[in-house]
């Protein structure tokens, strides 16, 4: 798996791709990162990479000609085939909102292009041109495309085969498959009391059964109460059982 980023701030991208549980993928290749800076293929003694909007009105441009010697340079070193090219992605309020289904198909893929924004945007004739697929982290502003990119690359690799210390944490994890598209429990660790506060007694008794029956209690009604809509997925997917109705019913009444 390849990912080639197209960003004006690589530098933004090394302290990420050096910390954390990630960063032996990264540093083996298991995901492998290029990074590919448009002011590099820029022309001229100021190297411009953006220009002011036709029709007037605040903020800059990127400019297409450096975003096309930069993406001829990834197909180049990628030696793609054309018919078998990974998709240009960019990222962009106008985008899917990047979500679990999403990312578990990224984590299957064999990467991408992924093309970070900057200033008022990019040229519409590039995005016309090139863009598969447009992902937006949310219904917020960023400043560049940049920390969108980060959260991707974050969370594909993540799913990549003997990433997690722990094999199967990330099937644990909320939103997956396996917790039925669930919220995660709440996790405690030592000291047993804090500040008067215990530990829920069961995870001190031993009793797996019980344990994990406490766990998914928990999940139900953590999800119940934060996003009920999930709670509907998993019923309209037949992944509630009886004692989860049961647990979901005491949840309604109150009780
Ligand atoms: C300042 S923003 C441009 C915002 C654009 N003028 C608009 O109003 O939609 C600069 C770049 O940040 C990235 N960006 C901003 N918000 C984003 C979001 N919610 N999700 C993903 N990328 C975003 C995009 O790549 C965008 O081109």
């Amino acid at each position: 798996m390849r990912f080639d980023i197209i960003t004006l701030f690589p530098e933004m991208f090394a302290p990420f791709l050096a910390s954390g549980v990630t960063r032996r993928a990264y540093a083996s290749d298991q995901v492998a990162v290029r990074l590919w800076n448009p002011r590099d293929y820029a022309q001229g003694n100021y190297r411009r990479v953006d220009d002011r909007p036709f029709g007037g009105g605040p903020g800059m441009v990127m400019l297409v000609e450096p975003l096309q010697a930069c993406l001829d340079a990834i197909r180049a070193d990628r030696a793609e085939d054309p018919a078998t090219q990974v998709p240009l992605v960019l990222f962009s309020p106008i985008g899917k909102t990047l979500d679990h289904p999403a990312v578990e198909q990224w984590a299957q893929s064999p990467g991408a292009v992924l093309l970070c924004g900057r200033y008022e945007g990019i040229d519409q004739r590039f995005i016309d041109t090139h863009v598969d697929a447009q992902i937006s982290l949310g219904d917020f502003v960023l400043s560049g495309g940049e920390i969108a990119a980060l959260a991707l690359l974050d969370a594909v690799t993540r799913l990549q085969p003997g990433v997690l210390n722990d094999a199967g944490s990330h099937q644990l994890d909320s939103f997956n498959p396996s917790l039925d598209g669930l919220l995660d429990c709440p996790h405690y660790t030592r000291p047993e009391v804090w500040q008067g506060q215990e530990v829920p007694p069961v995870l001190m008794s031993g009793h797996h059964a019980q344990i994990e029956r406490w766990r998914r209690d928990q999940s139900l009604q953590i999800t119940a109460r934060h996003r009920p809509e999930l709670l509907a997925k998993a019923r309209a997917a037949g992944r509630l059982d009886r004692k989860d109705e049961a647990v979901l019913a005491k949840i309604a009444d109150g009780l």
